[in-house]
């Protein structure tokens, strides 16, 4: 286990007082903490070598394309990717996916498939589910019941030869660690490529996309330590050059003429306008923090945080945890009694315990488990058990403050 003592001190907002004690923040799965160090290399980015990349020769922008492209070498790293040409930055997890979903739209029409998985976050479903709409193509959807992908419903999905099966690697709703390898080996032998949702599971799960195989992959840099703004599509380079640009402009093309317009070479060609270079910086710098600290050592206390959350939640009477996975990640989502979400997380909140509640942007999925909201707890390797017990006492007393208000 990682000491907490030594870690929280690179995370000053943990500090910060609400309701009378330091915040417990148990809503690591929609936004991360940015550690000193990267904030600080932010800072000296700016203070010393800002300049918009690739768009000048003078010192200060070869220094910022330096330290951008030094970024992108990094997450290819990061990611075992074969080469740096495979990691196209973008705004996020959300923007990944539109850029695969809009640069397939010349490429898929009336009789070719989609298919998603029940447990997909709205935007590993919706962005497919429109395109399948607008092209007149099947938009198939694999059931997860009880949180565990039916294997056998997507081999009958796969009996179709779809062009596409999405799949995220954690569930952000019932932290559900999808059988990757299964999944892609089956979509592969149907003619299937493949594309994974990494924005849960890349602090948690190994990722290394070629040993997976997958052939695109997406994650957050908000998710992982980095600020907002910034996330990664990785793509297997003849994927990535089969998309149609998503957007067009400067930083792309090589001739642009009145006749016509060729384009640049990845990563490039799927990049327009000025990158969110500072961004990429950060990102890079949180990577270089993750490393630093221990990938591995990140992972066993996050895996072991949650399995004490989980034992602890289970206590107590009342409260259902969503899906029993055979494999849990990341997060665990719940319900107590007949009590709305809402109502819980705001009583909760000021108590100082930050948990998200609500759909969490997993409709189908909570459709499945028979609700319409949940509340979510997601622990990051610098909680403690200490922050889990006192939130397992605020949900007591929240649950009993609820009955006593309900009966009055
Ligand atoms: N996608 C983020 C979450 O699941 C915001 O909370």
């Amino acid at each position: 286990m990682l000491s907490a003592d030594i870690i929280r001190k690179d995370f000053p907002i943990l500090d910060t007082d609400i309701g009378g004690a330091p915040v417990a923040y148990l809503d690591n799965a929609a936004t991360t903490q940015v550690p000193l160090p990267v904030l600080e290399r932010v800072r000296e980015h700016y203070l010393h070598d800002n300049a918009n990349v690739h768009r000048g020769i003078h010192t200060l922008s070869e220094r910022s394309t330096a330290a951008f492209e030094g970024a992108r070498e990094t997450v290819a790293r990061f990611l075992g990717a074969e080469s740096a040409e495979e990691i196209i930055f973008t705004q996020g997890t959300t923007d990944a996916i539109n850029t695969v979903a809009s640069g397939m739209r010349r490429s898929i029409g009336r009789g070719d498939s989609i298919v998603v998985t029940s447990l997909e976050h709205h935007s590993n479903f919706v962005p497919w589910q429109q395109l399948c709409e607008e092209k007149g193509a099947r938009f198939g959807v694999v059931p997860c019941p009880a949180g565990e992908i039916d294997m056998a419903a997507l081999r009958r999905e796969l009996e179709s030869a779809p062009k596409l099966v999405c799949v995220t690697q954690v569930s952000n709703l019932t932290g559900t660690v999808m059988p990757l390898r299964e999944i892609i080996e089956c979509a592969h032998a149907a003619g299937a490529a493949v594309l994974v949702d990494g924005a849960q599971g890349v602090r948690h799960e190994p990722v290394n996309v070629r040993e997976l195989d997958c052939d695109f992959y997406c994650f957050s840099g908000h998710k992982l330590l980095a600020p907002t703004g910034i996330g990664v599509l990785y793509g297997k380079r003849e994927h990535l050059q089969q998309l149609t640009p998503a957007r067009y402009g400067g930083g792309m093309v090589d001739i642009v003429l009145a006749s016509g317009t060729t384009f640049g070479d990845l990563p490039y060609r799927l990049e327009a306008g000025t990158p969110n270079y500072v961004g990429a910086v950060a990102l890079g710098a949180a990577i270089e923090y993750i490393e630093r600290t221990g990938r591995e050592e990140i992972s066993r206390t996050e895996h072991e945080l949650l399995s004490y959350a989980e034992r602890a939640l289970a206590q107590i009477d009342g409260l259902r945890i969503l899906g029993s996975p055979a494999r849990r990640a990341g997060v665990i989502s719940f319900t107590l009694d007949d009590i709305h979400p809402y109502d819980a997380a705001s009583i909760l909140d000021k108590l100082g315990i930050a948990l998200r509640s609500g759909t969490h942007c997993a409709q189908p999925g909570l459709n499945e488990c028979g609700v319409e909201a949940a509340i979510r707890l997601s622990p990051a390797f610098y909680n403690t058990r200490e922050e889990i017990d006192r939130c397992c006492a605020a949900i007591r007393r929240t649950m009993e403050m609820l009955a006593k208000w309900t009966k009055s």
